[in-house]
């Protein structure tokens, strides 16, 4: 059988550096995009490392160009802002969104046409259960996954009777570096006299511990293989423990009565 071709953004760490190995393994030629691919040299004979910025438009079109085909793209890249939206920055508020979710549209628009053109791909989004729940100071995070939750859904109709699939995966949390390296802080939500404050005491450092102590990505990595070997794999699929909690809950529960079980789980009062 061919070697089918993967691109991965934000292949130097964590979810993303764990899919571009295990699929690898499996036989695919990865193209493992990131903004310092010297993180991935030498990583495996069958794993290209380019550089990529999903943020910038010339770098998106250069890095694209440079590859002959592509059958199964990644959307992975994303970091996590953490403020109140009263305190927000206007500028890490559009960062926010430009890197999760006008990033992953800037690559997919990229890569589309050549998928259009040779009639099959997949697409898959990395997303995230909180693509499907609220939480305070989590505000711009959870609705750029939101959003990538309905890209997932429109693209799906306009790419369909081009053979391309779309899915996304909604991680619960993962040991991965993100609440190491990938979290960027608004300090004012963290100050003695922010009215946020006692979400950022409480709640903050609890999710931070849960991502250090999350699943194993290897599971995300799993879930992506079989979602490419599976022409029927459902829409959006969830990995890891807690989005195997939340994610049925949402789909069971009234609003009201979801959100508070979100309020006692995260003691939100
Ligand atoms: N860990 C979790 O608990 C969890 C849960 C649900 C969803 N997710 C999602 O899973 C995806 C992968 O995250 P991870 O957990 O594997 O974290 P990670 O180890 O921190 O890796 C995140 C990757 O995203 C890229 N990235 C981060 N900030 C970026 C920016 N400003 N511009 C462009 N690229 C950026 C980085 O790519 P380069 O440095 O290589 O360019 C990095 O390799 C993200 O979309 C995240 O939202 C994570």
């Amino acid at each position: 059988m061919q070697r089918q071709h993967v691109l991965i953004t934000g292949a130097s760490s964590g979810m993303g550096r764990v899919s571009a190995l295990f699929l690898a393994d499996k036989g695919f030629h990865i193209y493992a995009a990131s903004r310092t691919p010297e993180r991935l040299e030498g990583l495996h004979p069958h794993i290209v490392p380019l550089r990529l910025d999903i943020t910038d438009p010339d770098s998106v079109a250069a890095t694209i160009d440079a590859i002959p085909q592509i059958e199964i793209l990644i959307n992975n890249a994303g970091y996590g802002l953490v403020s109140s939206v009263e305190e927000l920055e206007e500028a890490q508020m559009y960062a926010q969104f430009e890197v999760n979710l006008f990033g992953l549209l800037r690559v997919s628009r990229a890569v589309i046409p050549g998928m259009r053109a040779q009639k099959r791909g997949v697409i898959i989004n990395i997303s995230s259960f909180l693509g499907k729940i609220g939480l305070p100071l989590l505000t711009l995070y959870n609705a750029s996954k939101y959003a990538v939750e309905g890209v997932t859904d429109s693209l799906r109709y306009e790419l369909h009777d081009f053979n391309i699939r779309v899915h996304s995966i909604l991680p619960g949390f993962f040991d991965t570096n993100f609440a190491r390296d990938n979290l960027v802080v608004n300090e004012k939500s963290f100050y003695e006299n922010s009215p946020y404050r006692k979400f950022a005491e409480e709640l903050a450092p609890r999710i931070v511990h849960q991502i250090n102590h999350g699943n194993d990505p290897l599971w995300v990595a799993e879930t992506i293989y079989k979602i490419i070997e599976d022409p029927h794999s459902p829409a959006r699929i969830t990995a890891g423990e807690k989005a195997r909690k939340f994610i049925p809950m949402r789909r069971e529960l009234s609003d009201e009565d979801f959100e508070r079980r979100v309020r006692e789980y995260y003691n939100l009062g």
